[in-house]
């Protein structure tokens, strides 16, 4: 059995009011796990408030001329156990190509820090039937022998109000699954992320391959991200 994971992504946004209190759904509970992606800015607060962290991003170099840019050792100093690697927004924000994005995960792992890496097709390489092409690309390179977790970000969903169906993300969660190492494949969680919230978490969460969910909106209102964590609980 895989614990499912709860993790919230508030991408560019300030903590929510009350994360911080010890009552607030951000805190990791026996049922679930935890963790919260805050700003560089709001890691420190939300360790201080015990809070699981990881950040949402991090350089693959070691340290020097990086202006902007920190590096996987400092997040791991920070008190971070998590790193995102390769979110779409990323992607195509900042152009993070496939093979940026494995030589993160790599160097996530040599820092012992655990990286969710996000894939997903967009809604044009969807339409084209591309989706598990795209996905299976974006694997490559990607040491999937390791402790790592996957969440597949459809970007057609995410931040949009469509959500994959729970059959289209199961199907595509199988079919992640599928491409795992075999001794890794009843391990490693896979995470759905894209538009989840409490009206649809019982659904994909239900699913056999769906182990959580990554959220971004509804992470940035406790009561919603609340309720995912208790439907997650069950
Ligand atoms: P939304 O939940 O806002 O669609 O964002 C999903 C996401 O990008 C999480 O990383």
């Amino acid at each position: 059995m895989r614990k499912k994971l709860i993790a919230a992504n508030w991408k560019m946004n300030n903590a929510p009011e009350g994360a911080y209190d010890a009552s607030s759904p951000f805190h990791a509970n026996t049922e679930v796990d935890v963790v919260v992606f805050p700003t560089l800015l709001d890691i420190r607060d939300c360790n201080d408030a015990q809070i699981i962290t990881g950040a949402q991003y991090a350089c693959i170099e070691e340290t020097g001329a990086h202006t902007g840019d920190v590096c996987m050792s400092q997040i791991a100093a920070a008190g971070c156990r998590y790193i995102l690697c390769g979110h779409s927004e990323r992607r195509k924000d900042h152009g993070e190509t496939n093979e940026y994005v494995a030589l993160q995960v790599i160097t996530a792992l040599e820092h012992n820090l655990h990286p969710i890496l996000c894939v997903g097709e967009t809604e044009e390489e969807r339409d084209a039937g591309k989706e598990k092409d795209i996905v299976t690309a974006q694997l490559s390179g990607i040491p999937l022998e390791s402790d790592i977790t996957i969440a597949y970000e459809p970007v057609w969903a995410i931040g949009t109000g469509k959500t994959a169906t729970p059959e289209q993300a199961e199907e595509m969660h199988a079919y992640i699954r599928s491409l795992l190492p075999e001794d890794k494949r009843e391990t490693t969680k896979i995470l759905y992320g894209g538009s989840m919230k409490p009206e649809n978490a019982a659904e994909l969460l239900s699913q056999p391959n769906i182990d959580g969910g990554l959220i971004g909106g509804a992470s940035l209102k406790p009561d919603s991200f609340g309720q995912i964590v208790q439907i997650a609980s069950r």
